[in-house]
C-alpha cells in the first residue's frame, strides 16, 4: 500500500477570546484538514501507513466512539485500501460505528474482557493469521510511529507564522491522551520550544511513561481530565458553548475543550505573560461529539 501523497494543510488561525489576558494565542486547525479524516489521527497514521509498504490494509482497535477507528475507516475509503476494526465491548449502533460501516471496514466485536487482553503478548496472532495482509496499528494510532507522522504539525505551523505576524512562539497547548501527538512534537522540537500537554486522562493511563518511551524532556504535563476521562461537568459545558459563541471555535468535551479549559484555568493563574505567544493544536474529536449530544 502507498506510500500517499495525500498531506493535507493544517490552517493556523488567530484566537481572540476575552480571557486570555494578554497572551496571544493560535490554534492550528486539525480539525479542519478534511470533512471526514479529522484530526492528529491522519497525521499519526501516516507514520504507520510509512511502515506498511508491504501490506495492503491497516488492522487496528478502538472504541465505539473512537476517533482513531473512524479517521482510519475514512482514510482507508478515500485512499483504497481495507481496513478491518476491533472493537471494544459488544455490538451497538453508535453514530461511529454507523460510519465505519458505510465507509466499509470489516468489524469485529471483543466484549470488555477480550479488549483488555489487547496489551498481551500474543493477543495479535490470530488476528495476524486471519489477515495476514494487513498491518497491525496500536490503540490510538501510537508509539514511535505515529509519534514520527505528527512531526510534520511544526513545519505546518512554521509556514504559516508569517499569516499571524510572528516571527516565533513560545510554546504549544495541546490535549494528551496517549501522549503521541505530544511525543512527535517533542521529538521535532528538541528543546526548542516547550510542548504543554493538557491529560485528559487520569495519572494511571500511563501517559508519562508512554511518552518518556518516546522522547526525552521539551514538554510538560498538567491534569486536565476533570476528574476521570469522559467526565463531563457544567463548567466544561459551558465553557464549550461560550467559547464556540464568543469566537466560532467547535470544540469536544473529552480532549480539545478540557484543553482549552485547563489553559484558561493556567492563564488565570498567572502562569503566562502578557505577550506569551501559544499554539494550541485542535486535535479533532468532532466526529464523537454526536456521542454526546444524542
Ligand atoms: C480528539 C483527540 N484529541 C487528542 C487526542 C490525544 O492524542 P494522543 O493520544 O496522541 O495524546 C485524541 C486521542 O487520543 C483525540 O481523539
Amino acid at each position: 500500500m502507498g506510500p500517499f501523497d495525500w498531506l493535507p494543510r493544517a490552517p493556523l488561525e488567530p484566537l481572540y477570546l476575552d480571557w486570555l489576558k494578554g497572551v496571544e494565542l493560535a490554534v492550528l486547525r486539525l480539525d479542519r484538514i478534511d470533512p471526514l479524516i479529522s484530526g492528529n489521527k491522519w497525521f499519526k497514521l501516516t507514520g504507520h501507513l510509512a511502515q506498511a509498504q508491504t501490506a495492503s490494509g491497516i488492522i487496528s482497535l478502538g472504541g465505539a466512539y473512537s476517533n482513531h477507528l473512524h479517521a482510519l475507516a475514512a482514510a482507508g475509503q478515500r485512499l483504497g485500501f481495507p481496513t478491518v476494526g476491533l472493537l471494544r465491548g459488544h455490538p451497538q449502533d453508535t453514530p461511529t460505528v454507523l460510519d465505519l460501516k458505510a465507509f466499509g471496514m470489516q468489524l469485529h466485536w471483543l466484549g470488555y474482557g477480550g479488549y483488555r487482553a489487547r496489551h498481551a503478548p500474543d493477543f495479535w496472532l490470530p488476528w495476524r493469521e486471519q489477515y495476514p495482509h494487513l498491518h497491525p496499528v496500536p490503540e490510538g494510532g501510537g508509539g514511535m510511529a505515529g509519534a514520527l507522522g505528527c512531526a510534520v504539525l511544526l513545519e505546518q505551523a512554521r509556514a504559516q507564522l508569517h499569516t499571524l505576524g510572528w516571527a516565533d512562539y513560545d510554546g504549544w497547548w495541546l490535549a494528551a491522551g496517549t501522549g503521541t501527538t505530544l511525543a512527535g512534537l517533542a521529538l521535532a522540537e528538541a528543546g526548542a520550544h516547550p510542548v504543554y500537554g493538557a491529560m485528559a486522562v487520569p495519572d494511571d493511563h500511563g501517559v508519562a511513561q508512554n511518552i518518556e518511551a518516546l522522547v526525552q524532556g521539551g514538554y510538560e504535563l498538567l491534569d486536565a481530565c476533570r476528574g476521570g476521562f469522559a467526565k463531563i461537568d457544567a463548567v466544561l459545558r459551558d465553557f464549550i458553548e461560550a467559547t464556540e459563541q464568543a469566537c466560532g471555535l467547535p470544540l469536544e468535551p473529552l480532549y480539545t475543550g478540557k484543553a482549552l479549559l485547563a489553559l484558561k484555568q493556567q492563564i488565570e493563574a498567572g502562569r503566562f505573560k502578557p505577550g506569551t505567544r501559544l499554539i494550541f493544536i485542535h486535535t479533532g474529536g468532532l466526529q464523537g461529539r454526536r456521542g454526546f449530544t444524542g
